[in-house]
């Protein structure tokens, strides 16, 4: 398959890069480049052994996108561009929606001008909130708690509504838990712009310091040891999804939102304890209170997934967290220094 990546220069975006080009598919990076950096695509290019083509562009453009899609001859997009940090959509709540749900009507409109009708979205588990139960099926209602999981979840009505006024659409919304970790190679990492948010990088970064620290935002959650709990999955059986999302559904075939973590519920306290393991380093830890937005725990129920793209085998966690050390201490320029 020819499949254009959006955000293909970010985290999530380059990782689903280098697993379609593994896989033997052709792809080609958009990217505005606001939130990621060039650099990123000499490395998918030295994992790829060619140059890949790459077009920097505001997706919220579509009509530069639908030149982008017929030049390239797309057959499907996988739609990752947007900003995901739950703190900063809190205080930046119209960026996050100009930014993520302007994006995504350019990328449906660019796809109906340009013929492609595979359409996979990044989504959410953030959508459900604070949930009723958990481990979180496909049918929990949607309570986002901020306006990151907000624009996601209005971003799956928008495509749903897309789907039933067009039946010739396949749009799969994937509702990722939390991704982590990075290509096993060295080559790709979750490598943010400015100091991370995300509690993974936040560790392993801290690692490389003579004396890591940890901060813990909040121990009075109802969790088992009090600090919050998320399903943290792969990043490359996260693209590994999306791939099966695109292989096993045909135009036609509709929308649908399926969850896409590991259905494991690891805690704060945990993760640093699998960062200690990876990095070989003791952490000095600190309790802070909550961040604003930030639910108690969310994990997902992955059955209808397994249904519906196949069995995965999941990377464990401390997989997980030994790529993301090797990621991290492998010498690569690093956004700061940049
Ligand atoms: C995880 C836990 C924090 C940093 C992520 C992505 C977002 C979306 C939803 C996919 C929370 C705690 C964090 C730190 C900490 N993903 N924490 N100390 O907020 O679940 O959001 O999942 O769409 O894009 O960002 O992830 O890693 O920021 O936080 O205690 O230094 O770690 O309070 O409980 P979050 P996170």
């Amino acid at each position: 398959m020819r499949v254009v990546v959006t955000g293909g220069c970010g985290f999530i975006g380059s990782h689903q890069v280098a697993a379609l080009i593994e896989a033997g598919h052709e792809a080609c990076v958009v990217d505005d480049l606001s939130r990621a950096r060039p650099d990123t695509l000499g490395r998918l290019a030295e994992l790829a052994g060619r140059s890949l083509p790459f077009h920097q562009v505001d997706v919220a453009r579509s009509d530069e996108l639908a030149e982008v899609l017929v030049g390239f001859g797309a057959d499907a997009v996988i739609h990752f561009a947007g900003y995901k940090s739950v703190p900063e959509s809190v205080s930046e709540p119209i960026a996050y929606y100009r930014n993520n749900l302007g994006g995504l009507v350019g990328v449906v409109d660019a796809c109906r001008r340009a013929g492609v009708a595979k359409l996979v979205f990044s989504s959410s588990g953030s959508v459900y909130g604070e949930t009723d139960r958990l481990p979180i099926t496909e049918d929990h209602p949607h309570r986002p708690t901020n306006p990151y999981s907000t624009t996601k979840s209005m971003g799956e009505r928008i495509l749903a509504d897309v789907c039933a006024a067009d039946e010739g659409w396949a749009i799969t919304a994937l509702r990722y838990f939390n991704p982590a970790g990075a290509h096993p190679t060295g080559l790709l990492g979750e490598d943010p712009i400015g100091p991370p948010q995300n509690l993974l990088p936040a560790l392993t970064r801290a690692a490389t310091t003579a004396t890591p620290s940890a901060t813990v935002y909040g121990d009075d959650f109802a969790t088992p040891d009090g600090s919050g709990v998320r399903d943290y999955v792969h990043v490359m059986d996260v693209a590994l999804t999306h791939l099966r999302a695109l292989e096993r559904r045909e135009p036609g075939d509709g929308f649908l939102a399926l969850n896409i973590g590991r259905g494991v519920g690891v805690s704060v306290f945990e993760m640093i304890d699998a960062v200690e393991r990876a990095s070989g380093r003791a952490f000095a830890v600190e309790v802070r209170p909550r961040r604003p937005g930030d639910v108690s725990a969310l994990y997902g129920d992955t059955t209808a997934a397994e249904a519906q793209l196949g069995p995965i085998d999941y990377r464990t966690l401390d997989e997980i967290c030994a790529d993301a050390w090797r990621w991290e201490s492998t010498p690569h320029p690093t956004s700061d220094a940049a």
